[in-house]
């Protein structure tokens, strides 16, 4: 990616990638898993994850395709890519994971059946030229599926909030992203497919209950993911300022069993060469 901003997406996911996604907190595994199951991969087939991070997506996608097919990861961040490719050594899964940049993916054209981005999309800078180019990869009736954040609880964003005041805008959460942008609404994601050249676009949502042992458990888990940036944002010496403000929040985000948590809509918009 062309600049400053894929080094500082590429960095923060670097930090992230020892961790990620394995602090026991369930968000990232059931979008991807439903991401999958919409693209219905089928046996032989060649599938590519744009974005794999630890893997989420790719490892469901190798279990699909089996040894007959192929599945193929690209993530820009060299620790998650090396992380990954290890877990799926570890598990016996045949992958191929290659550091690479989602707007221009190492790959020729017309080599995949099924092109999965899950949580990704929104961090690119022209997210239009990355949906062109995965489009090129696929072949003729190819099917691609990207996931992305919906709303999530109202009292949650208090907790966000909590950070507002130190993260650049360039930084916003891509939950909180202003109205403008496409990923605020179903129809603003489906054109962007459609400007891209897909059809039969359609979107599905789900809502994912998100929670959490504790404040503690809280806090590992926003180092372990992108939102590391916001408490990155803070200067070491506001730090305790802040968590008290946002654990006084996540007290009042509590279910009817008493544990703190937010529920997270999830997107998923699909389409087809
Ligand atoms: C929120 S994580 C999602 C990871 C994984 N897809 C999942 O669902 O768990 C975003 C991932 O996108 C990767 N990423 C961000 N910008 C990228 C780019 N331009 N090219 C390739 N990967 C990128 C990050 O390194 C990170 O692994």
């Amino acid at each position: 990616m062309a600049g400053d901003q894929g080094e500082l997406v590429a960095a923060l996911f670097d930090r992230t990638a020892d961790t990620y996604d394995r602090t026991g907190v369930e968000l990232f595994q059931p979008i991807a898993d439903r991401l999958v199951a919409e693209l219905a991969p089928r046996t032989g087939e060649r599938a590519l994850d744009v974005g794999c991070g630890r893997g989420a997506a790719l490892f469901m996608l190798a279990r699909a395709v089996g040894p007959e097919g192929r599945a193929v990861g690209v993530d820009l961040s060299p620790r998650m890519v090396a992380a990954t490719a290890k877990e799926a050594t570890d598990a016996g899964l045949r992958v191929v994971i290659r550091v690479g940049d989602a707007q221009k993916p190492p790959f020729e054209d017309e080599v995949f059946d099924l092109v999965a981005s899950s949580l990704v999309i929104f961090f690119l800078p022209d997210p239009l030229a990355a949906l062109r180019a995965w489009r090129e990869l696929l072949v003729p009736e190819g099917r691609v599926g990207v996931s992305t954040f919906g709303d999530f609880s109202p009292a949650w964003k208090e907790v966000d909030k909590v950070f507002a005041a130190y993260i650049p805008t360039q930084m916003a959460d891509p939950r909180t992203q202003s109205a403008e942008t496409p990923f605020a609404s179903d129809a603003g994601v489906e054109r962007l497919l459609v400007e891209a050249g897909f059809t039969d676009v359609r979107t599905t949502t789900v809502t994912v209950p998100v929670r959490f042992d504790d404040a503690e458990h809280w806090e590992r888990w926003t180092w372990s993911v992108g939102q590391r940036r916001m408490w990155e944002a803070v200067p070491a010496d506001e730090r305790r300022h802040v968590r008290e403000a946002a654990y006084a929040q996540l007290d009042r985000c509590r279910d009817g069993d008493g544990r703190i948590g937010f529920d997270q809509v999830a997107r998923f918009t699909l389409g087809r060469r």
